[in-house]
């Protein structure tokens, strides 16, 4: 039967919906605890008379975190004519109806949301797992089983692939899966560290080995003892350095910059480059030897273009993660949004993905994010730089919110009324642009 979460002080709604798995609740608090526990795909508000404006903002609070459950409200006259009750309803609700309501009517609306609220969870839903690399492609599923099998060993990893494209969650995964899991991951960006730092960063120093080594220090690879460390962008180490790291994976020992005394270290190394190895080995700029050292295991991130299979799932999950970034009636993709997303080439991968969809949880207008909320219409594309667009937007509404505000000394009311919006939507942008109240 098709469960319908219910709040309503009224004990009648599990009789007079036959139809319907009824989860009676009497208040928010309660709801949320049902919905954390079960979530539901339906929801009926049955609201009281007395309701208050206190109470619409707790209730535009509970619909904001419960934004995927489809909600149709009951409000009876003197809720419906409250300033505030239109932003609910623009915002949350998938219908409404004035008290007293026709059942016939009610029963149609509930039976709409459920319909929809099903296609909608069933065109996404349950296919991706909430951490690691999602994606159903064939692609991906290669790589995990590779992942799972080059866990188990203990030589060295070496990950390729285009920047973006999970190198570093490939990393995780593999030492995720291994027999060091308890033990530390460390990662380590060799081309983000001076390259005057990256050796007593990696080898540690000892007291005095140069000026301002004040006492010994470790460094981060014995910092990784048990567990895992991930050298990202490998290409960039410098030379020298290359051959420090060579001796540590023959021979598993370090010594700290100006000791004499070399340290036993059990740690295994998981290297990745977005640049061709080969051919810098080619070039002169890596070593060769250290280069077959590393290379016992090589792994390959494909690209975002060649597993576009996944692109709904990706987007879809990264939508959810950065919910509360979102205007609550936001509810997901369009169909041309999730054609456009598949037709892109991706040159900036999985990360790129990330950025345009936050972007389109802040542009988006309308219940469903459009291609151009991406930055994806070929018109929009060329005409500007829809992230600077976005940005400045941001900041240009939480400009005139402060300044309002303060014109108003502090009167949130007033201002409101100045920036032709409700208060509760002004309390909610306040809430958005971390603006106290
Ligand atoms: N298959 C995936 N599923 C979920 N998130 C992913 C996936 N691949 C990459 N990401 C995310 O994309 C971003 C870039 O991934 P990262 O591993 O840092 O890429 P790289 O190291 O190759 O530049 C990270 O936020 C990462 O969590
Ligand atoms: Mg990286």
């Amino acid at each position: 039967m098709r469960e319908l979460v219910c709040i309503s002080h009224d004990d009648t709604w599990a009789a007079r919906l036959p139809t319907w798995d009824v989860q009676l609740v009497s208040g928010l608090a309660e709801a949320a605890r049902l919905l954390r526990a079960t979530p539901c795909l339906t929801g009926l508000i049955d609201l009281p008379a007395s309701e208050g404006e206190a109470g619409l903002r707790a209730l535009d609070r509970f619909l904001r975190l419960h934004w995927r459950t489809h909600w149709i409200a009951l409000a009876p006259p003197s809720v419906a004519c409250m300033p505030d009750w239109a932003d609910i309803v623009l915002d949350h609700l998938f219908d409404f109806h004035t008290t007293p309501a026709d059942p016939l009517r009610l029963a149609h609306a509930l039976g709409h949301a459920h319909g929809v609220a099903l296609l909608r969870s069933q065109s996404l839903a349950g296919t991706a797992p909430p951490m690691g690399l999602a994606g159903n492609s064939a692609a991906i599923t290669r790589l995990r089983a590779q992942i799972r099998k080059v866990a188990r060993a203990e030589a060295p990893v070496l990950i390729w692939g285009e920047s973006g494209s999970g190198k570093e969650l490939a990393a995780q995964a593999i030492h995720a899966a291994s027999m060091r899991a308890r033990g530390p991951f460390v990662p380590i960006n060799c081309g983000a560290i001076p390259p005057a730092l990256i050796q007593s960063e990696l080898f540690g120093h000892a007291r005095g080995a140069f000026t301002g080594a004040a006492r010994d220090k470790a460094g981060l690879i014995e910092s990784a003892a048990g567990g895992s460390i991930f050298l990202d962008e490998i290409a960039d180490l410098p030379k020298e350095l290359q051959s420090n790291l060579l001796r540590f994976l023959q021979e598993k020992t370090i010594y700290r910059v100006g000791a004499t005394r070399s340290i036993t270290v059990d740690v295994r190394v998981i290297a990745a480059s977005h640049v061709d190895l080969q051919q810098a080995v080619a070039l002169g700029q890596f070593r060769e030897d250290l280069y077959y050292r590393l290379n016992v295991l090589p792994l390959t991130v494909p690209a975002l273009r060649e597993r576009r299979d996944d692109l709904a799932i990706l987007a879809e999950q990264f939508f959810r993660a950065y919910a509360a970034e979102k205007s609550p009636r936001l509810k997901g993709f369009s169909s041309a949004a999730l054609r456009a997303l598949r037709a892109h080439a991706w040159p900036g991968n999985v990360r790129e993905l990330i950025n345009r969809v936050r972007r389109a949880l802040v542009l988006a207008e309308g219940r469903l994010i459009a291609p151009q909320d991406l930055g994806l219409a070929p018109a929009h594309a060329a005409a500007h730089d829809g992230a600077a667009l976005g940005v400045s937007r941001i900041e240009a509404e939480r400009a005139a919110i402060l300044a309002s505000l303060q014109r108003w000394d502090g009167n949130v009311t007033r201002a409101a009324r100045e920036l032709a919006i409700s208060r509760m939507t002004l309390y909610r942008q306040m809430a958005k642009h971390g603006i106290a109240t």
